[in-house]
């Protein structure tokens, strides 16, 4: 074959994978419903990567492998909008709501106005243009009429298309050179690892995924906006700076055609009711979603109307936010204490003067580290701004001052000495957390009580705070084995214990030996042995006597465990007051030992998360088998889920497994998992 020709075919082959590539990621990234396997999709993309390898000559900018790419730059190029990247009027009323319909009604001289409500996504909106098809420049909104060209960026992004075929813009109607607004945002579950993530490297932390959206945007390094997933929904289309369609409603419907992600939660409306039924709706249902969202945003349906009625200054007339209840409020510091953990890292925490935010009472916010407390600068007598996410505990984001907020003058150092023992505190070099580490700290003590008597370890009701305290402070509890010992007597003494309570308390406590190995295996709170390391030890050896003696070596046969557990176990029973204390629990007539278990490995290092009514099998019996084929059933779907299982009426876990992109399989498809 000549050259030429040949050339053409290894073409055609790279375009027609390419192609296939894209599809997959659309699936995937947009629709979050994925037709073939993670495997298989490496597969392809790894045949194209190697293709393109031997003909380099042959790569294009829009190449599914040519996402990251590019150098680090020393900053971001200023690029224009076709037309200024206005903002929104905010409501927060019911009444205010109607007073902005009112006036739509007046001006436009009109009854009959239909709407589309939408989601007000809390991320940050960002202008994408298209030329022939080909994503050409990803730009920030800046002032509005001037913004940051972040392409390389945003071409991490695997949800924003490359390139569209012709083809396909033509069957959406959309034509070849337009662009896209939408709203750049980082789910919930991507922030919290990556925060965990920072957190452990010593890095500071982000308040929120809006500012983690912001930095990530602005990152000069794209491979690192990369590995942290951000996703886009698209919500308007211009073409010359003008929106394109005759009516909203087909704008996101053509851009959902042509492959854009759009928020499936949007709805037409005809009358305030049906409006207001939807901000109702999503205001109760906005924790349930993977992203957070501060409002709802109602627009003019159709683009005629929206020219009659044009802008304000800064924001259009045909669009108003209705602002859902601030989950975030501005308070005083009244202190900075210091609290030390189970493990002994202390952690500053802010005491607050009380303040309502989102329905609940915020006294307390955590502070996480001294790093944390440098970033934000904050001082004892500081007003600080303080938010609480969908999921997430309050956290200080940032220092507030004004005429009204003067700042506060007192520096908040670590303390010398631990607050509960007096022992030196370390800061081991290269860590970020001080800790104390003194064994017997009456602190630590505390938390190990509190961790034993908790529900998922020995469930003991009434064990709270309160009573933990008490015992502890009195020297009447040293150790988890002084709770087996502990009397009547012990009991009434303490503050608000009458005789029912006490009796009640020492029922929980007798009705805990009853409960299985694995339980006082995680009761021990050995180092890096959780809940589920902790079962997989007694399935192994089948009693505390047979774990207690194991090497490091047999130690590392047990499913998930690796060099870093094992050590940590036999370090920790190398310790004679820890063998005395699992003694003292056998003597004690705690249950020690159980039955030994052998797992199937088929699906291994696999996590499932069941939802709905499956045909074949109760929930408990799936949950069995899959375990009993090494696998995991976890209760809530995250990144982390390989599978989700849907039966009949599967409920929210779904949506947030299509949000996420996570494999869905039915009943028949979980059977052929576990071997037919
Ligand atoms: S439309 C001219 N729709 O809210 C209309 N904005 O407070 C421009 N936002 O800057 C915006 N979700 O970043 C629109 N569904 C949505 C939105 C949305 C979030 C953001 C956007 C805008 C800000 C205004």
């Amino acid at each position: 074959m000549p050259a030429a020709a040949r050339d053409k075919d290894i073409e055609k082959k790279l375009e027609s994978l390419r192609e296939k590539i894209r599809h997959h990621e659309y699936r995937y990234y947009v629709l979050d419903d994925p037709e073939i396997s993670d495997a298989a999709f490496d597969v392809l993309m790894n045949e194209l990567k190697k293709l393109e390898a031997q003909h380099p000559a042959l790569i294009t900018p829009d190449s599914p492998t040519q996402r990251v790419g590019g150098k680090p730059r020393e900053g971001f190029v200023k690029a224009r909008h076709s037309s200024p990247m206005l903002s929104l009027d905010n409501t927060y009323s019911e009444d205010e709501l109607r007073n902005w319909e009112r006036r739509v009604h007046e001006l436009s001289g009109r009854k009959d106005i239909e709407y589309v409500c939408e989601l007000k996504l809390d991320g940050m909106s960002l202008a994408l243009r298209y030329e022939d098809g080909k994503l050409a420049r990803g730009i920030t909104r800046g002032d509005g009429s001037e913004g940051e060209d972040v392409t390389l960026n945003v071409r991490t992004v695997r949800s924003v298309p490359l390139s569209i075929a012709r083809e396909k813009l033509k069957k959406a109607g959309i034509p070849t050179d337009f662009e896209v607004r939408g709203e750049m945002l980082m789910p919930i579950p991507a922030f919290k690892r990556m925060n965990e993530e920072r957190e452990q490297k010593g890095l500071s932390l982000f308040a929120n995924p809006r500012n983690a959206t912001a930095g990530t945007v602005r990152q000069l390094e794209p491979s690192i906006t990369a590995e942290r997933r951000l996703d886009y929904f698209a919500y308007m289309l211009l073409q010359n700076g003008r929106t394109y369609f005759e009516r909203h409603s087909q704008t996101l419907d053509a851009l959902e055609e042509a492959g854009f992600k759009v928020n499936t939660r949007r709805k037409r409306a005809k009358t305030f009711e049906e409006v207001w039924a939807f901000i109702r709706e999503w205001e109760e249902k906005r924790d349930s979603l993977p992203y957070e969202i501060d409002g709802i945003v109602v627009k003019v349906d159709r683009t005629a109307l929206q020219d009659e009625l044009g802008y304000t200054g800064k924001a259009p007339r045909w669009a108003i936010a209705y602002k859902y209840a601030a989950r975030s409020g501005i308070t005083h510091v009244d202190d900075i204490i210091v609290q030390v953990g189970r493990t002994g890292k202390l952690t500053p925490v802010a005491l607050l003067q009380p303040v309502p935010i989102g329905g609940t009472t915020v006294s307390r916010a955590t502070l996480h580290n001294m790093d944390e407390i440098e970033r934000l600068g904050v001082k004892v007598g500081d007003w600080v701004e303080v938010e609480r996410g969908g999921d997430v505990i309050p956290k200080v984001t940032r220092v507030v001052e004004d005429t009204h907020h003067p700042r506060g003058h007192k520096s908040f150092h670590m303390p010398e000495r631990c607050p509960e023992c007096g022992t030196k505190v370390v800061r081991t070099e290269g860590e970020v957390d001080y800790r104390c580490v003194n064994a017997n700290c009456p602190a630590k003590l505390r938390e190990t009580i509190l961790h034993f008597a908790s529900r998922h370890v020995m469930n003991i009701e009434g064990m709270g705070d309160a009573l933990v305290n008490q015992l502890t402070d009195r020297g009447l509890v040293k150790n988890v084995a002084d709770i087996y010992k502990l009397t009547k007597a012990d009991l009434l003494q303490l503050e608000r214990m009458g005789d029912k309570s006490a009796q009640n308390v020492l029922d929980e406590i007798e009705a805990s030996k009853k409960l299985p190995l694995e339980r006082v295996i995680f009761g021990l709170g050995i180092r890096f042995v959780g809940e589920r390391t902790a079962q997989f030890l007694a399935e192994h050896f089948g009693s505390m006597d047979a774990l207690m003696n194991a090497s490091e070596e047999e130690l590392q046969q047990v499913n998930e465990v690796g060099p870093r557990i094992a050590k940590s176990i036999v370090e920790f029973f190398q310790e004679p007051k820890n063998r005395a204390l699992v003694d003292q629990l056998e003597k004690l007539g705690l249950t020690l030992t159980g039955k030994k278990k052998q797992r199937g490995t088929t699906l291994a290092g696999k996590t499932f998360v069941l939802t709905g009514t499956l045909a074949r099998h109760s929930r408990e019996q799936a949950k069995q088998l899959i375990e009993d084929a090494g696998g995991r059933v976890a209760s809530s779907v995250s990144k982390k889920t390989d599978f989700v299982v849907a039966g009949a009426d599967a409920g929210s876990k779904l949506d947030k497994a299509r949000e996420l992109g996570i494999q869905v399989i039915g009943e028949p498809e979980m059977e052929a998992l576990l071997g037919g």
